[in-house]
């Protein structure tokens, strides 16, 4: 595990944003810089922290942690869903095949929890029992695992609107996609899910949910894109403490981006208005979740990559430029 002084002293040398030249036309996500071109895309992950839908701070490493991250279950999952992964030349950033984003956002749920006013646990203690055409019965309890997981979707709003939840039914309505793709994309994600669940058991963590993108590339063929099993995209707690935590009425360990969320939802910020200014020492403590998830996910120590990243990022992928 990286010690404690070395994420203090990347704190001041996060990669807040790039500007690499020759590699295609720019665009800038919450988190990811990508490099347009016609076939590929270049995706640098930065190590900006979005969480309700606003980019908040950086942590040291986290682009590193969840570009590897992700690489790891592409490669992992490759044989059984196509992917969109060509090549993953730095440890910042993969070199991808250009999609057509499908625009729905696959979450799946397999426990009752969340922060955010679109997570099933809100709705829930909120007295909602429908929830994205799922049913669900009284009397279930916060952190509770579900009986099977659910597919939850939402829309994948443009630029800065909020993603809104949605049924398999609406989201064919208002034309996101057609059934037959609806379908395909949810059959990918119970089973990348499955892999993903089964995978963690075996190294003491549970993948509580996540979320899936789907793009469709060239040949028609529907790729799953972006990021799969990210402390970004989704949540892992620790097996170890997760039913002692319940029965004292407390919050499971989570190593992910929840310990920020819960940071700001306990400052009574969820998106809207002015946000608290994150100290340095969560910063520290959340990027050494994110790195704690990336151990034990993989099996291996995560040792950072200290040069500077403008020069890396510049050799590494001057390959793909032109
Ligand atoms: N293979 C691909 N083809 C096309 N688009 C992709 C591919 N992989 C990822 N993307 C898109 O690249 C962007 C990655 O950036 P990032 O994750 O920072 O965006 P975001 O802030 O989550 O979402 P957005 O800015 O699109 O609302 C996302 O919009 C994602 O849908
Ligand atoms: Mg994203």
């Amino acid at each position: 595990m990286v010690d404690e002084k070395t994420l203090r002293e990347a704190l001041d040398r996060t990669l807040e944003s790039t500007e690499l030249a020759g590699l295609g036309a720019l665009r800038r996500g919450k988190v990811r810089d990508s490099y347009v071109g016609r076939e590929r895309r270049v995706i640098v992950t930065t190590d900006r922290l979005s969480a309700f839908d606003r980019v908040l701070t950086t942590l040291p490493f986290k682009g590193q942690v969840l570009n590897r991250c992700a690489a790891f279950w592409f490669d992992k999952t490759r044989d059984v869903v196509p992917n969109h992964v060509l090549s993953v030349p730095d440890p910042s950033a993969m070199v991808v095949t250009e999609c057509a984003l499908i625009p729905v956002e696959m979450v799946v749920r397999g426990y009752m929890t969340g922060t955010t006013t679109t997570s099933i646990w809100y709705r829930y203690e909120k007295g909602d029992r429908l929830y994205c055409g799922h049913e669900l019965p009284d009397g279930l309890r916060k952190h509770q695992r579900l009986e099977r997981p659910l597919i939850t979707p939402t829309t994948k709003a443009e630029g800065g609107a909020h993603d809104a939840l949605a049924s398999r039914e609406e989201l064919i309505a208002m034309g996101a996609c057609d059934a037959r793709t609806f379908d395909a994309m949810a059959e990918h994600a119970l089973t990348l899910f499955r892999i993903g669940q089964e995978h963690c058991a075996r190294n003491g963590l549970l993948l509580v949910d996540t979320k899936y993108e789907f793009g469709r590339a060239k040949d028609g063929t529907i790729v799953v894109i972006d990021e799969v099993h990210t402390p970004d995209s989704s949540r892992f707690w620790v097996a170890g403490t997760y039913e002692q935590r319940l029965a004292e009425g407390g919050d499971p360990d989570a190593l992910d981006k929840e310990y920020v969320r819960r940071w700001y939802a306990a400052r009574g910020f969820r998106g809207d208005g002015e946000a608290p200014a994150i100290p340095d020492e969560v910063r520290v403590e959340a990027a050494r979740r994110y790195i704690d998830a990336f151990e034990r996910i993989t099996g291996t120590s995560f040792v950072p990559d200290r040069e500077d990243p403008a020069a890396r990022l510049a050799r590494n992928l001057a390959p793909f430029a032109g």
